[in-house]
């Protein structure tokens, strides 16, 4: 189905994608390139996610990620997007000293680049900025269960396992407004019950498959990374060894004189 004879994913595609049962596709993308054919490819939500900080930028966490790093990418992601929906996360300390920091830091994702909504973390605690960034018009897509931004608290990337605080935190996020809500690292139960339970829309990484939609981080399911492997990956490529392989032979290419040759180059 190319993207092009879609009309473009709206807020209202989510709890009708729920209500009928159609699952959601959710990727994250970082640059016009990438985001470009992933659009293309009919994915339904592009997520510049600020798993950037470990994925482009080669960070440990997410915590340095800044709010202008963010904006810099979501512009460009949401530059190439025809169809997709396209949500921008907001970064570590940047939302939770006042509802006016996360309204201020938010409402540059609307106002400079085209991005549709924000993602931020955390459930019960972050319910009242979510309804105030709501009741400013910022769509919000909430995030529960393992949030990074919480690794020091947390003492690491673990599963989440209490399922009736998680419960309690997605019921609070959708109270407040939230259009979505990203279930990350729980046991598969306890997904299917929040998804039974609220009425948002619920994208599941590492939640199992009743979820209404998945996310995954890009270079993950493209096989980018040689070490790491987690669980509730499903690797769709293996993209290291072609990548190594095309470089390996342009070194040998250029210092053997084979690149370029005649009809690459200008006469
Ligand atoms: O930052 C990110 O990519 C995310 C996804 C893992 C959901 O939050």
């Amino acid at each position: 189905m190319p993207a092009k004879d879609q009309a473009p994913v709206t807020i209202p595609d989510f709890s009708r994608w729920k209500t009928e049962r159609r699952k959601i596709s959710v990727l994250t993308a970082y640059d016009f390139t990438m985001a470009r054919l992933l659009d293309a490819s009919g994915v339904d939500c592009l997520l510049v996610g600020d798993s950037l900080g470990m994925v482009v930028q080669g960070r440990s966490t997410t915590l340095g990620v800044t709010l202008d790093q963010m904006v810099y990418h979501a512009e460009m992601v949401a530059r190439a997007a025809t169809r997709a929906f396209v949500v921008a996360d907001l970064p570590f300390g940047t939302y939770h000293a006042s509802v006016e920091q996360a309204i201020t830091s938010a409402a540059r994702f609307l106002k400079e680049t085209q991005c549709q909504a924000v993602k931020l973390e955390g459930g019960l605690r972050t319910a009242p900025l979510i309804r105030s960034l709501v009741e400013a018009d910022i769509p919000v897509m909430a995030h529960v269960g393992l949030t990074p931004q919480s690794v020091r608290r947390l003492g690491g990337f673990k599963v989440q396992r209490d399922g009736d605080a998680i419960l309690d935190d997605a019921r609070a996020v959708a109270d407040a407004g939230a259009f979505a809500v990203v279930l990350e690292c729980m046991p598969s139960e306890v997904a299917a019950r929040v998804t039974a339970e609220i009425p948002i829309a619920t994208i599941g990484i590492g939640a199992g498959p009743d979820c209404d939609g998945q996310v995954l981080v890009t270079p993950d399911m493209l096989g980018l990374f040689e070490g790491f492997r987690p669980r509730f990956v499903r690797r769709y490529a293996e993209l290291v060894e072609p990548i190594r392989k095309a470089a390996q032979e342009y070194v040998a290419d250029v210092q053997a004189g084979r690149f370029p040759n005649a009809n690459e180059s200008f006469r």
